[in-house]
């Protein structure tokens, strides 16, 4: 790697390596700069214009999200200019926003209120037209609330970047401008995962996860960090729960293997915790049927069964499947438990092929 070059912002030296943006040596450095639109899963776009910054030497203020840290540069993120700008830009978003923070799905976990708050930033500085649009239910797992939107394009971006599935872009023009799919039709009817993406990445109510809907906001889940049961790739998330219940799964940005990316059954294949089929008992086969069993006499009987399965025919009969669903512990002990107390070395694992 080249040798850092260095530059200044808010007076403090800093050192940082070319081809980083200045955003993101201001966030290697702990320097906090308001931001909309970025998500660090994204190419930068600078749309929202929230996290302009000074330069010496250059006239007006640049998004710090898109203009590239060169050496030399001196940087400041806080001035009244800045306070102002920032705060006409969410005065402006919130000139066509319904404001009904009481009753957002969101509320908590906004960006847009979060920031106009700490700007002060307020509700009735620009009176205007606003949209009327209809919530969009039109699938089981997204609500989609365009009235809540503020156009930043992360759900596109998302949607085309990273999941490249092109589901939904920005259509229309002007004051009509808004996230959709082609020609409005259904989610359903196109090529859309519900891998809940644009989901993850819309920093208002505008998309919000259907199944959780009223059941409790951010505030109220404690958030459990967990990993994925259904394939072997280990994806993070946080399970959100509430008296005891699972109501939501949300993206773990910092996650190493998924970076908060999901697809459609870790995001949204949680129905099955709380099922009413769940079988929470051991079962024994007992004639045509099953009867409820204690785990201690079901762990006896089947090691009943195998010890005179080896007595009968050999250890070598006997074997062990496991799955890439399993954790590495669980598929370590099977491992063991088949090489160690059974004397037989057939083991295999779903995900060897
Ligand atoms: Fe830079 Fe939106 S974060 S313009």
């Amino acid at each position: 790697m080249s040798s850092p070059s260095t530059m200044k912002i808010n007076g403090r030296e800093i050192e940082f390596h070319k081809g980083k943006t200045i955003l993101e040596v201001c966030r290697e450095n702990d320097i906090t700069v308001p931001t909309l639109c970025h998500d660090d899963r994204l190419k930068p776009y600078g749309g929202c214009r929230l996290c302009i910054v000074e330069i010496q030497g250059v006239p007006r203020p640049l998004a710090s999200c898109t203009t590239p840290a060169e050496a030399g540069m001196e940087v400041t993120t806080e001035t009244p200019r800045l306070t102002r700008l920032r705060k006409t830009v969410l005065e402006l978003l919130l000139s066509n926003h319904p404001n009904d923070c009481m009753c957002c799905e969101a509320a908590g976990n906004c960006g847009l209120q979060t920031l106009a708050y700490q700007y002060g930033a307020r509700l009735d500085k620009y009176p205007g037209e606003q949209w009327q649009l209809p919530i969009r239910q039109d699938n089981p797992f997204i609500t989609y609330e365009p009235n809540k939107c503020i156009v930043c394009g992360r759900c596109t971006r998302i949607c085309n970047e990273v999941v490249m599935a092109g589901t939904i872009s920005i259509t229309n023009r002007g004051f009509e401008v808004m996230p959709d799919t082609a020609f409005g039709k259904p989610r359903s009817l196109l090529n859309c995962e519900f891998c809940g993406q644009c989901v993850s990445a819309c920093p208002t109510g505008a998309l919000t996860d259907r199944k959780g809907r009223g059941l409790g906001r951010s505030a109220d889940v404690k958030k459990v960090k967990t990993t994925c049961t259904y394939c072997g790739t280990g994806c993070n998330f946080f399970l959100n729960v509430k008296d005891d219940r699972v109501i939501r799964v949300t993206s773990d940005l910092s996650a190493p293997v998924n970076k908060g990316n999901l697809c459609i059954k870790g995001r949204y294949g949680y129905d099955f915790i709380h099922h009413e089929d769940r079988i929470t008992t051991p079962l024994i086969k007992d004639g045509d049927g099953f009867r409820e069993a204690s785990w201690d006499e079901a762990l006896e009987l089947v090691a009943s069964k195998f010890n005179s399965l080896i007595a009968e025919h050999g250890p070598e009969k006997v074997g062990g499947f496991s799955s890439s669903r399993c954790t590495n512990e669980e598929n370590y002990l099977l491992a063991k438990w088949v090489r160690c107390a059974v004397g037989s070395n057939n083991v295999d694992n779903c995900a060897r092929v």
